[in-house]
């Protein structure tokens, strides 16, 4: 039997991290941080020092850079990148910036979609991206789409920099989200946008545990 998936989509800052570990968890189901796959190889490009504008390049550092997740101490999700813990690096907002530029790249895309598949596996997997719902996973039998307001989502990466000791500004954060998210919805291949038949869910104003239960909703069906 091919194993369900649950597809969690939408732009940066919208809660899918957070929200898809604690589904994957609930259900007892695989996670696949889909962005930690391009945010790898935006590191491995800049290890590398490659130039974000030789699609070449980074289409070969791409077929290069190998990706591995692994649970750390704490239970929190380690990813290694060509054997090194990058976990990190990979979260900054050079990382993800350049995560942006590379994904805009359609061979790249291409090269990263069987690796991506390879993890629907029984009992089942949760996907969090930006097509998931639309390109890796169009017959998910779940689909959900999250959103919330620009500022709410500089908001909440504030936070989660501020935690982690990166020192950040509000108005850059905002102002590098609306770029990212224009770049993401306006790209030609697999732009960001909600599959037809996905579940929209507006997170503004909510907290983890109420997002978490629509979702959960979401997989179980209308009771
Ligand atoms: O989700 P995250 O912020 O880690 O993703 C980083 C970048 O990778 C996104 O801005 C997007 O450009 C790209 N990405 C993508 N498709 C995905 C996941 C991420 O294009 N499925």
């Amino acid at each position: 039997p091919t194993a369900p998936v649950l597809t969690i989509d939408g732009p940066s800052g919208s809660g899918k991290g957070t929200i898809s570990r604690i589904v994957a968890q609930r259900l007892g189901w695989r996670y696949l941080d889909s962005g930690a796959l391009y945010r790898a190889v935006g590191v491995a490009a800049g290890w590398a020092d490659l130039d974000l504008d030789d699609a070449g390049a980074l289409v070969r550092c791409t077929f290069d850079t190998v990706v591995g997740f692994r649970e750390g101490e704490s239970g929190d999700l380690r990813v290694l990148v060509n054997g090194h813990d990058a976990t990190d690096e990979l979260r900054t907002e050079t990382a993800g910036a350049a995560a942006s530029a590379i994904a805009a790249i359609p061979e790249v895309r291409a090269a990263l979609k069987d690796r991506q598949r390879a993890f629907r596996q029984l009992p089942g997997l949760v996907a969090d991206g930006r097509d998931m719902g639309t390109v890796i996973f169009p017959d998910a039998g779940h689909k959900v789409f999250l959103t919330a307001s620009a500022d709410e989502r500089a908001e909440r990466r504030y936070k989660q920099l501020k935690d982690k000791g990166v020192s950040v500004t509000l108005d850059g954060l905002l102002r590098e989200i609306l770029a990212r998210d224009a770049r993401d919805a306006s790209r030609a291949v697999a732009p960001l946008r909600p599959a037809d038949d996905a579940v929209r869910i507006d997170t503004t104003g909510l907290g983890i545990d109420g997002v978490v239960a629509l979702v959960l909703d979401v997989v179980s069906g209308p009771r």
